[in-house]
């Protein structure tokens, strides 16, 4: 995945950028348990969603959407230092680019679930806001793609679309999920910048100085889904769903935690502690999640921790597995699931905090 060198003819370089489009757009194909997926849902439900319960704040919201502070944001300008690819510590360019794909993705993933929302709803309410978040995540993952070919790489958009297998959810899922995504993609975002806010020397790319007022789009999205689900009390409020919501927030948690720790080289360049960043993130997540569930996981329990170790030597011993191959091999990711398995049920069982979420649900961005 090396950019092409100037030696290289333009012919090759045009060669070289394809096979590299083709291994990236491959990288973000791939459907693992820890790759962002692509979704799909029931539309027409969606589309009866009625938005009258939240009105005030809805309309509210999505007046500020609709006047995007954030339209001429996502550009290169003078801020957009020039980046050092060649020289770049090889496992630290691989981690970074990595990190790029899976945020593309991620980001492109929002992109056609909403827009496909938009396409197919008729429900003014519901259209308007999807044609605004569908807006913004499109911006999201051209800006990350543009930063990925200064690298010699990119991701094949309009490839994925069609490539990449679609997971249905139904719409009470796609709103504990999204809304859970949004809200940590902003925790995520935030806590980096302003950390190198604190640590400059650590900024190895301009695109961490775009992080600010792109999480604040991040937010917006997340009070979104926060409104939809405050229409319906049942959504957060029957035990059922309480224990779907718990099942969401372990699920979301401990993903972040395996993939986060899956990238050394990226965070040390980062000047970053993945524990601390990983249970910071989760902080601020769960103080902003007081909005509208009634629960919180228990981050600072002292099976948290120990069980998401577990959980991560569990994938990796699976992962080794699946390498190996044969019937050794086989045996190893086996045994690495079950490890996987019993800690992820480990973390759903630690007992959980209870609260009543506030009468007005609307947040701003405070951290
Ligand atoms: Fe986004
Ligand atoms: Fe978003």
């Amino acid at each position: 995945m090396n950019a092409p060198s100037p030696a290289l003819s333009a012919h090759d370089e045009l060669h070289a950028e394809i096979v590299n489009t083709f291994d990236t757009t491959a990288m973000a194909t791939e459907t693992t348990l820890l790759n962002p997926r692509f979704y799909t849902t029931d539309f027409e439900e969606m589309d009866k969603v009625d938005v009258t319960p939240v009105r005030k704040e809805w309309d509210a919201l999505l007046a500020q959407m609709k006047s995007d502070p954030n339209k001429g944001h996502f550009k290169k300008n003078a801020d957009w230092d020039k980046v050092d690819w060649d020289g770049m510590d090889p496992a630290l360019r691989s981690e970074f680019i990595d990190f790029l794909v899976s945020s593309c993705t991620a980001e492109f993933s929002g992109c056609v679930l909403y827009k496909e929302m938009k396409r197919r709803g008729s429900n003014p309410d519901i259209c308007e806001l999807f044609n605004y978040m569908a807006r913004d995540e499109a911006r999201h993952a051209g800006f990350i793609n543009d930063a990925l070919r200064e690298a010699g790489v990119a991701v094949n958009l309009g490839f994925l679309t069609k490539a990449k297998k679609y997971t249905y959810f139904r719409p009470k899922f796609i709103y504990y999920a999204t809304y859970l995504s949004e809200k940590i993609g902003y925790a995520r975002y935030i806590t980096i910048f302003r950390h190198l806010e604190k640590n400059p020397e650590h900024r190895f790319h301009p695109i961490f100085k775009w992080f600010r007022e792109w999480c604040n789009d991040e937010f917006s999205h997340g009070e979104a889904f926060a409104l939809l689900m405050r229409t319906d009390p049942k959504l957060t409020q029957s035990w059922q769903n309480k224990l779907w919501i718990r099942f969401f927030l372990t699920a979301v948690y401990s993903t972040m935690w395996v993939r986060d720790h899956a990238r050394k080289d990226f965070h040390n360049a980062l000047g970053v502690d993945i524990d601390w960043y990983d249970q910071e993130v989760f902080r601020k997540t769960s103080i902003i999640a007081r909005q509208v569930f009634p629960i919180e996981l228990d981050i600072d329990h002292p099976r948290w921790i120990p069980n998401l170790r577990r959980m991560n030597d569990g994938m990796l011993e699976m992962e080794r597995g699946q390498k190996a191959g044969g019937l050794s091999g086989w045996l190893r990711h086996k045994a690495g699931s079950v490890r996987a398995m019993l800690a992820f049920a480990n973390l759903f069982l630690i007992p959980v905090k209870h609260q009543t979420p506030p009468a007005n649900v609307r947040l701003e961005p405070a951290f």
